[in-house]
């Protein structure tokens, strides 16, 4: 299955030469509908249910959006930072430094691969990194890590893309997210986008990885926020 797809190391090589596009808190990710406001709703959420949180850990951090925007709101947490591209988690380490007088720790790898710890994190972010992953039995591996690195009542946020099941939805909402992108920059990086989504992206569904995390130990898993394939999920562990 997916055989054709971009191995793990043509991933590391494509994002250790896109750091920059991946470091602007202001635009998010440009290929992302509404990336501000999901992780603008995902720092305000982590906010109400763990002012007091102490500890945080970012899969496929990038150079450290994410976890920039939830410091906003939830300030100087330890941070861990994980991600396959080392030039990636050095402009996070970074910036994220800049933002939390907390400690922070990088380990660099694939998170399939990685040991995540026992019970460690009350907040645990993903943004756009887990689309990556090929199978159903990996989903399952990964997010049973991340259900036990948190500590009890923890929270996992997963911004990410998603695919709709139903040929025809699917095809209707591609059509949609193409003319975003022609409409926010042209048809030749629409196209562009489209190559790298079909050569490197296995996005699963919502309703599947909801049902993966309830498998593995979540208690709560809800949708924050839903623009075409983009989503951001939050899940609660009991
Ligand atoms: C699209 S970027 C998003 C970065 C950041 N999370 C953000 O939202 O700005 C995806 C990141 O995930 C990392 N990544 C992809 N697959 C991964 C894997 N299997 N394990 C760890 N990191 C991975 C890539 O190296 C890249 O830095």
């Amino acid at each position: 299955m997916c055989n054709d797809k971009s191995t793990v190391d043509e991933i590391r090589a494509r994002f250790d030469h896109d750091v920059e596009r991946f470091s602007n808190l202001e635009t998010g990710q440009t290929t992302v509908p509404d990336s501000r406001q999901m992780w603008e709703l995902v720092a305000d959420t982590a906010a109400v249910l763990h002012p007091n949180a102490t500890s945080m850990l970012d899969i496929g951090c990038g150079a450290g959006n994410g976890c920039l925007y939830v410091l906003q709101q939830v300030p100087n947490m330890d941070v861990t930072l994980v991600d396959l591209s080392l030039p990636m988690l050095e402009r996070a380490k970074h910036r994220v430094g800049e933002q939390t007088a907390g400690n922070i720790r990088t380990m660099q790898g694939d998170v399939r691969d990685l040991d995540l710890g026992g019970q460690q994190h009350d907040i645990i972010i993903s943004g756009l990194a887990l689309h990556h992953l090929r199978t159903a039995e990996q989903w399952q591996h990964v997010m049973h890590k991340v259900c036990q690195s948190l500590r009890p009542g923890g929270s996992f946020f997963l911004v990410d893309m998603f695919k709709f099941d139903e040929p025809a939805v699917q095809q209707l909402n591609w059509q949609r997210y193409g003319q975003y992108l022609m409409i926010h920059n042209d048809q030749a990086f629409r196209d562009k986008v489209y190559d790298y989504v079909q050569k490197e992206d296995t996005p699963f569904s919502v309703p599947f990885v909801g049902g993966v995390m309830m498998n593995v130990g979540f208690e709560t898993v809800e949708i924050l926020h839903k623009k075409w394939f983009f989503a951001s999920l939050w899940a609660r562990k009991s």
